[in-house]
């Protein structure tokens, strides 16, 4: 399976960062398709816990080739700091490039989604405020600044000059908010674009090679299918497409190129900002699946917002399976369950006298959904320690295997724990 593309199945925060982490031993190129630096993962191995926002997780494997792809947006300060972290903890960045084509996050993508949110009131999304609509919005609009316009003066000048003046009206007239320096973004940028500049590179080749000759490549999704813009729970959604289909055009491969999609599923849901969320719950219940305190602890990794959380949710990760062609699952932080006595799955959904089969689209019409749920034993023995599918408690094995059939793909992977040891490997994924 040379070319197998990662992808979150919930919204988001399903523990890609770690299994990205896992297999980017085997891979030998890894690349970030989507997103910004609104993503965050965990990643828990032998040379300590790091949280990566734009760096792909195969960073750690010194012999992997990382690249951050055409389809991300990039905030430049922020990634800078990331590589300026691992460096100085020991982790080398001399393979990771940088898609001269990828969006740059400038200070007004940054300050208009502050100013949006706040301004939605009641309404709000949730959003990271990184910027990452507004970068994507400008892209669309052909008025985004490119990593490659960092690199060449007159460009940068000249695209900057152009846009911020519509910006900064925006900023004054609407939002009440000062303007912007054309001459300090513009020679912040042009440094910034230096400091990288080692990195930057055309990054066709790199990917084109490794798939040309079969060598294993893994395409690291960020986000979740259920904040896809157009198959996610719109307007609730992130501005970019985190599924398979965004992997291809976020990387620039073609979609006969991908051999497997592995979708990764908590064993439970979460969910961060605002936005439907059939079957979330709260209380004690709700308690025991935060495990506040502990590295599994459901906090969000760039904003430090407390997740939403609630029982499995068939309907919606079946839904992920079918959107992005999802062949295998990694099912993670089963051990987050352990101590339950029993443990709810919702099957289906319940609206007035019918039993929709998938996700209404409209918000209003998700939000009544009531869920229809199957209770599950649960195993109530610690799995943390489990390394083999049979080491696991027969109801925890019932579970997961469960868990496939309702969504419909085979099991690939487990995880137990943080740690990068602590993972199930049932199917292999290269
Ligand atoms: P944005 O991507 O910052 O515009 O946020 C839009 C929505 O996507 C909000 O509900 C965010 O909480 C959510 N979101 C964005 N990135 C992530 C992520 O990496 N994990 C989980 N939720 C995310």
């Amino acid at each position: 399976m040379p070319v197998v593309a990662l992808i979150g199945a919930q919204w988001g925060d399903e523990g890609k960062g770690h299994l990205v982490d896992l297999l980017a031993s085997k891979a030998r190129l890894v690349v970030r398709y989507g997103g910004g630096n609104n993503a965050g993962h965990t990643v828990v191995n032998p040379l300590g816990t790091f949280k990566l926002h734009l760096v792909p997780s195969g960073i750690f494997d010194p012999s992997t080739v990382n690249v951050i792809g055409p389809g991300v947006v990039i905030d430049p300060e922020v990634l800078l700091g990331e590589i300026k972290d691992l460096e100085a903890r020991g982790v080398t960045t001399a393979k990771l490039f940088i898609s001269e084509r990828a969006h740059v996050i400038m200070p007004y993508h940054i300050m208009l989604d502050q100013l949006q949110e706040s301004s939605r009131g009641a309404g709000k999304i949730g959003t990271t405020g990184r910027g990452i609509g507004p970068a994507y919005a400008d892209k669309m609009s052909r008025v985004g600044i490119r990593v490659a316009d960092l690199l060449h003066e007159e460009t940068l000048l000249n695209r900057l000059r152009g846009v911020l003046e519509e910006k900064n009206r925006l900023l004054t007239r609407i939002y009440n908010a000062k303007p912007l320096s054309l001459h300090d973004i513009y020679l912040r940028y042009l440094d910034f674009g230096h400091q990288l500049s080692d990195h930057i590179a055309n990054v066709h080749p790199i990917i084109h090679r490794a798939v040309e000759k079969d060598f294993p490549v893994l395409l690291e999704g960020a986000q979740g299918a259920l904040l896809d813009v157009d198959h996610g729970t719109y307007p609730y959604v992130t501005s970019s497409p985190p599924g398979s289909a965004g992997a291809c055009q976020g990387a620039g491969i073609g979609p006969t190129q991908i051999n497997s999609v592995l979708g990764v599923l908590k064993a439970y849901t979460t969910r961060v900002g605002e936005g439907p969320f059939p079957t979330e719950i709260e209380g004690d219940e709700a308690t025991v699946l935060r495990q506040i305190g502990t590295p599994w602890a459901e906090v969000g990794t760039t904003t430090g917002r407390l997740r939403r959380v609630g029982w499995f949710d068939a309907v919606m990760s079946r839904y992920a399976v079918q959107v992005n062609g999802i062949d295998t699952l990694a099912i993670t932080k089963l051990d987050v369950l352990d101590t339950l006595p029993t443990i709810k799955v919702c099957t289906g959904y319940r609206l007035h006298e019918t039993q929709p089969e998938y996700p209404p689209a409209t918000v209003a019409v998700l939000s009544q959904v009531e869920p229809i749920y199957e209770e599950l034993p649960g195993w109530q023995t610690p799995t943390t320690e489990a390394r083999r599918f049979q080491d696991l408690p027969d109801a925890a094995q019932a579970y997961a295997a469960r868990l496939c059939q309702l969504v419909g793909a085979r099991l690939g992977i487990i995880s137990v724990g943080p740690g990068r040891d602590q993972t199930i490997v049932v199917n292999e994924v290269f």
